[in-house]
């Protein structure tokens, strides 16, 4: 089974994933009349599950409305003890090392990964664990916040799949890490 660990994220034209208060109005600012989704609902489709950060996973907890994801999401932490009660049914607690964690989620069947959260994606590059990246640029600076990306312990290259405007201000493009 082809395995792949997958990041599908917006960030500033600065680098940033939320602002300086963790927050996402940001993502808006740009009139979107038609709820142009940017090729994230068929890209949620194509996956098996989520792995995210305990920060995201808090934020989306915290969103109003239904739970936004179909698939199983699992919540990467040190130091949550449990999933709150209220979202037990949703999404599962897992630790240890990526490997290992990444052997647990694969032997359940899930094998197309959606990598999510700042640090998580950072942990994840730092063992060269993410094979596809597609980033939505927002034409906003933030002047601060979660970045997307930090140091490397080596390069990393990745080679250009395409490149699609939305909105002709939201420009996403896919890269794809060289074998
Ligand atoms: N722009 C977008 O499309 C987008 C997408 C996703 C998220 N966001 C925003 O970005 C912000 C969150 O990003 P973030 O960089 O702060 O954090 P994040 O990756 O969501 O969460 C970081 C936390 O995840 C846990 N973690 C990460 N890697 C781990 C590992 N290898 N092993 C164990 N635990 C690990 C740690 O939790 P503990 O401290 O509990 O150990 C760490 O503090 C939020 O404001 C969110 O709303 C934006």
């Amino acid at each position: 089974m082809d395995k792949k660990n997958m990041v599908f994220i917006a960030r500033s034209l600065d680098g940033y994933i939320s602002d300086r208060n963790g927050g996402l109005d940001w993502l808006n600012v740009i009139p979107n009349p038609e709820h142009e989704d940017a090729g994230y609902g068929k890209f949620i489709k194509q996956m098996d599950a989520l792995i995210m950060g305990r920060r995201t996973f808090e934020t989306v907890c915290g969103f109003d409305g239904d739970w936004p994801y179909p698939n199983p999401v699992f919540v990467l932490s040190k130091t949550l003890m449990a999933i709150p009660e209220e979202f037990k049914d949703k999404a599962e607690l897992v630790k240890g090392s990526l490997g290992e964690i990444l052997d647990q989620i694969h032997q359940n069947g899930y094998h197309r990964l959606y990598i999510d959260g700042g640090a998580t994606i950072q942990s994840f590059l730092r063992e060269d664990l993410i094979d596809d990246l597609i980033i939505t640029t927002i034409p906003v600076l933030l002047g601060g916040g979660a970045p997307l990306f930090s140091e490397l312990p080596k390069e990393l290259e990745f080679e250009h799949v395409g490149t699609e405007v939305f909105l002709n201000e939201l420009v996403q493009s896919h890269y794809k890490r060289k074998n």
